[in-house]
Order: structure tokens, then C-alpha cells, then sequence
């Protein structure tokens, strides 16, 4: 046993002091994840009642094994943006259990502009399939939506990732054998047809569902025909006549008990083998990780004292502990999953970089998951160290945790900047999930830097043509802007609105989460056959 030894003093005054920072972090999280989840007009719940449609929370409920988890993705996806109304993108996604089997579910919110599909919603739907195809997992699409939210077609249509896409994968994933089953809830027009019709196994709600590919209005307008959604594409017509649709439902409690059964008969998808070994908690309460991160991000804390409070009995066996100790690796559990963790006890410098390399390495061969505790300010700049060969070695890292096979999950418990973010595997490297801490920040550089580096730039540019440098009142003119602009853009709500990162956590719940993540990403093979890495600059 490898277990650290916490040298917290949790009666000081700066343990008290984040503590309470965090946690008043923590209570905003839930108040906005509350809100996203119930916060609808009048209108739109009596419209659901008029049509006797259950909410999608409801929806869920019927459709998920009863007392099991729902790991949500993009739970505050578009926070803040549009009318700031359209809460999650629209939709509610997440990996739940239906019979057992973790499966990913897609559903449209019909509250919110009846379930229509923004520009942040198409890179949702995205993103989830993306979640299907790395880990091999099953989707169900609860569909109820009038399609592409109009006044925002040019952001939604034309593009190589924009909804065309959504279809595009459809197919793909279809070759790849992922199942995928749709339940037609409400209308799918025009684009929206194009999930069910893509889809192995349709149900299709009497009713209130419907499929075509233009709606009664638009027949009308165009040839004069007119008929009902249900005689145009109701389940009647597409279960009997045209074949659209495979199983037809009464209402939506049949549709929902139908999907589930449609789960049962999928032939049983083949799990990874990780040897796991039971489950333990870690020696120190998880609540104590609001102590330690510093409510300022700049001042450091000890990656382990995080650590210590994610694995099981605390224990981490460290890898390399006397070498490059800007960036702490070693072995360990999550709820009895063998892990190898990376995380961050300052900038990176050249040792740091090599040691990273190596682990990564091992722990692809051993055929271990990754786990990145990412909090960097990036690799060290500096005439020595540029000599030095600093962006060689960060290049090998970066080069191994491209091209490591086994699954990787990146936690970002604070700052994300630079080519940091490359090599501890920010959203580009493809962790198969990225979760974030309500105090992360994310940016190629912190603000008052980039905003001395653009005043250095201005001032040289000055004195080469023999002019003064900046007054100071110019000089705060260009930083102004440039700081402003990079705490919005690099806040933490900004980034999960955005879909940069599946979503923000309680620090509380990150071994939880991580398992989970874990367990879904064990339903794809645990390594690519195709092992090896690309050229490492020596
Ligand atoms: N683009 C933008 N807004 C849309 C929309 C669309 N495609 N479809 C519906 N909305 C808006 C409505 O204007 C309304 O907004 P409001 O609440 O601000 O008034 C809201 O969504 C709800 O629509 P409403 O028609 O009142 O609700 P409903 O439950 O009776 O019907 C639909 C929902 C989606 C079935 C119906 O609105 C519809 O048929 N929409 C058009 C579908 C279509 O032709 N889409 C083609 C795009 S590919």
C-alpha cells in the first residue's frame, strides 16, 4: 500500500476560506443545473398537458431502469445564450441503463420552442454521437421537434458539422453496428424525418407523433392538398401503409415500455475486460477537495491532496516521484477500476514532459485507462530552456497522449492554458469525456498576459518607427478589451455552454462520475490493435 498521507489543516484560515468558495461555486451549479432542468413557461407546460405528453424528465423516468444513474452530458449546454431560455441546446442527453445495458439517450425538449434545433443543439447531437461511436454504445432517440430553429438556418444547415451531419453519422454508425432506435413522440419534419428514417427500429406515439418531410401547412402551400398531421404521417399510416415506422403505440407509456423492449432483444453487447477489484472508499472525505483548491487560481496546492480524495483507500502507487515533480503520475483506483493519473503540480518543464511520455506509454501497453487532473498554466518559456529542448519533450507528450489507444478522461480542476491544455488532453486529444470543476478557466493564455504580450508587440512595432512608446492611458485602452474578454471567455459557464466540455461537476461527485465514465467507455475495446505511437523528436 501506497496510501498518501493528507497534510491538510483543515482548522486554518485559507482551508475555511476556500471551502467556502468553492462551495458557494458549488450552490451556484446546482441552482443553474435546476434551472435548466425545470424552468419553463406557462405556455409551453400547458401545451405539453393539452397533448397529454409527459415532460422529458418523465419521459426518462418510464424509459430508464428504475434506481440507476444517468450520467447527463451537456447539461448547461447554451447556458446564457439565444434568449438564454434555451436550456441544455434543447435537448436532454446522457448515458443511462435500460435493461442492464448502458445506452446513450437523445431527446428533444418539447418546451422549449417546440423542440426546435438550435446551432448549439446540432453540436450536442454531435457530440453524443461521437460519445456512441468511441464507446460502442447503443442510442435511443426520443424525438419530438419541429426541426431546425428557422431564424438560425444559415448556422445550422450548411456546413460539413452542422445538421446534415447528424444523418451523415447515422449511416456510419450503422455500418459500425451500433444500434440505434427512435421514438417518434411528436412531429419530425423535414430534416427531423431523417432520425427515425435512419434509425434500426422506429416506434411511433398514435396521436401526437408524426413523420413527413413536409407538414400540413407546407403541402398546402405548395400543392394545394389539405390534411392532417396524422393522416400525413401518423402512426396508423407509417406502421401499416408506407412502412416508415416498425411498432406502433397507444400513447407514450406503451412507446416508452416498447423502446425499452426493443433494448432487451439487442444481442448483448461484449464488455472490455479491466481487472476490476472491490470498491473503496477514499481514506479522506471528498467534501475536503473545497478546502484545498484555492479559490485563486493562482496560488498552487498539491495535485495529490486532490488525489487522495478521488481513489480508493487513498492509495497511489507514484511513478518516477523524485523526477520532472511539476507532474505527479502513479497508479491507482476508482471504484476499483485501475487508473493511471496525470496531474498537474505546476508548468510543465522538459522532465515533466519525458515522465508523462513514459507513463503514457506504460499504462497504453498495460492497457490501462488514463485519468488527467488538468490545472496548467502550460510548458515553461525561456532562452535555457528553449535550448533545452523544451518543445521537443512537450512534443512527445503531446505526441503519446494523441496517439495512446486506451481510454483517456480529462477532469479539469482549474486552469487550462496554452499547449497545457494539449498535452494534458484538453477536448482536442479526444478524452472519451472531459469534465470540468465549477472554478476552471480555459484559454490559449490568461488575460493580463495576453494583453501584455499585444502591448509589448504595439511598442516594438513603435519603436521601429522611431515613435514613443504607449502612454500609459493607450496602454490600458488595448488591455481593457483584452482581459475583459478573456475572463468571459475563459469562465467555466462559458465553456460548458459552448459544449467545449461534457459538462461541470460538484468536485464531490468526481470518483462517481469518472466510474461511470469508466464503465461506459469498457462497452468499446479497451485498446486499438493498431498499438504504437508516431516519431518521437529525441
Ligand atoms: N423554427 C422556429 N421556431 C419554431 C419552429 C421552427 N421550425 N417551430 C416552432 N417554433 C416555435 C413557435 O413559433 C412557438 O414559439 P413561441 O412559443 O415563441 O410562440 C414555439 O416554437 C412552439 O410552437 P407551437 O406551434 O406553439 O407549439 P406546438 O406544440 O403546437 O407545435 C411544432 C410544435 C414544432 C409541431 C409546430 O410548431 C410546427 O409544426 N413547427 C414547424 C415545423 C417545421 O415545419 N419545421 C421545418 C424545419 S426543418
Amino acid at each position: 500500500m501506497a496510501v498518501i498521507r493528507s497534510t491538510i489543516d483543515t482548522q486554518s484560515t485559507t482551508y475555511k476560506e476556500n471551502h467556502a468558495a468553492m462551495k458557494e461555486r458549488v450552490a451556484t451549479l446546482k441552482e443553474r443545473l435546476a434551472e435548466a432542468r425545470d424552468s419553463r413557461s406557462e405556455k409551453s407546460k400547458a401545451r405539453l398537458a393539452e397533448q397529454n405528453k409527459l415532460s422529458v424528465r418523465k419521459r426518462l423516468d418510464r424509459l430508464l431502469d428504475r434506481n440507476t444513474p444517468f450520467l447527463e452530458v451537456g447539461a448547461l449546454a447554451a447556458y446564457g445564450q439565444y434568449d438564454k431560455k434555451v436550456h441544455a441546446a434543447g435537448t436532454v442527453a446522457g448515458i443511462g441503463v435500460i435493461h442492464g445495458r448502458e445506452v446513450m439517450i437523445h431527446a428533444n425538449d418539447p418546451t422549449i420552442k417546440g423542440g426546435t434545433v438550435y446551432p448549439l443543439g446540432v453540436k450536442k447531437s454531435l457530440r453524443c454521437q461521437t460519445i456512441c461511436m468511441e464507446n460502442n454504445l447503443p442510442v435511443v432517440y426520443l424525438i419530438d421537434s419541429g426541426g431546425a430553429f428557422l431564424p438560425l438556418q444559415s448556422e445550422i444547415f450548411p456546413d460539413v458539422d452542422d445538421g446534415g451531419r447528424i444523418f451523415y453519422n447515422q449511416a456510419v454508425m450503422s455500418k459500425m453496428g451500433i444500434p440505434q432506435i427512435s421514438a417518434v413522440m411528436g412531429l419530425c419534419t423535414a430534416g427531423g424525418a431523417y432520425i427515425p428514417a435512419m434509425s434500426d427500429e422506429v416506434v411511433h406515439v398514435k396521436g401526437t407523433g408524426a413523420i413527413f418531410l413536409g407538414g400540413p401547412p407546407l403541402v398546402k402551400a405548395a400543392t394545394g392538398e389539405e390534411v392532417s398531421a396524422e393522416e400525413l404521417g401518423g402512426a396508423d399510416l407509417h406502421c401499416r401503409e408506407s412502412g416508415v415506422s416498425d411498432y406502433k403505440a397507444e400513447d407514450e407509456a406503451q412507446a416508452l415500455a416498447m423502446v425499452r423492449e426493443c433494448v432487451r432483444q439487442l444481442p448483448g453487447g461484449c464488455r472490455s475486460e479491466l481487472a476490476r477489484e472491490e470498491s473503496q472508499e477514499p481514506l479522506y472525505d471528498p467534501e475536503e477537495l473545497y478546502g484545498i483548491v484555492s479559490h485563486e487560481l493562482k496560488t498552487p496546492y498539491d495535485v495529490k491532496e486532490i488525489i487522495a480524495r478521488l481513489v480508493d483507500g487513498s492509495d497511489f502507487h507514484e511513478f518516477k516521484p523524485l523526477y520532472g515533480s511539476t507532474l505527479v503520475c502513479g497508479f491507482a483506483r476508482i471504484h476499483g477500476y485501475p487508473v493511471g493519473i496525470l496531474g498537474n503540480n505546476g508548468i510543465l518543464f522538459s522532465e515533466s514532459a519525458l515522465k508523462a511520455t513514459q507513463f503514457i506509454q506504460l499504462c497504453d501497453r498495460r492497457g490501462i485507462p488514463l485519468v488527467f487532473l488538468q490545472n496548467i498554466n502550460g510548458y515553461i518559456i525561456g532562452k535555457a530552456y528553449e535550448a533545452g529542448g523544451i518543445t521537443k519533450d512537450g512534443h512527445k507528450m503531446v505526441n503519446a497522449v494523441a496517439t495512446a489507444s486506451v481510454p483517456k478522461f480529462t477532469v479539469m480542476v482549474g486552469a487550462s492554458f496554452g499547449a497545457g491544455n494539449y498535452g494534458m488532453c484538453g477536448r482536442a486529444y479526444s478524452p472519451r469525456f472531459l469534465w470540468t470543476w465549477p472554478c476552471h478557466e480555459i484559454g490559449v493564455m490568461g488575460g493580463e498576459q495576453a494583453a501584455d504580450v499585444l502591448v509589448t508587440v504595439k511598442n516594438d512595432q513603435l519603436t521601429r518607427q522611431g515613435q514613443e512608446p504607449l502612454s500609459e492611458e493607450m496602454v490600458q485602452q488595448i488591455k481593457g478589451p483584452v482581459v475583459d474578454a478573456a475572463r468571459k471567455e475563459g469562465d467555466a459557464y462559458y465553456s460548458t455552454s459552448n459544449l467545449w466540455d461534457d459538462g461541470i461537476i460538484d468536485p464531490v461527485d468526481t470518483r462517481t462520475v469518472l466510474a461511470l465514465s469508466i464503465s461506459a467507455a469498457l462497452n468499446a475495446p479497451l485498446r486499438d490493435d493498431k498499438e504504437g505511437f508516431g516519431v518521437f523528436r529525441m
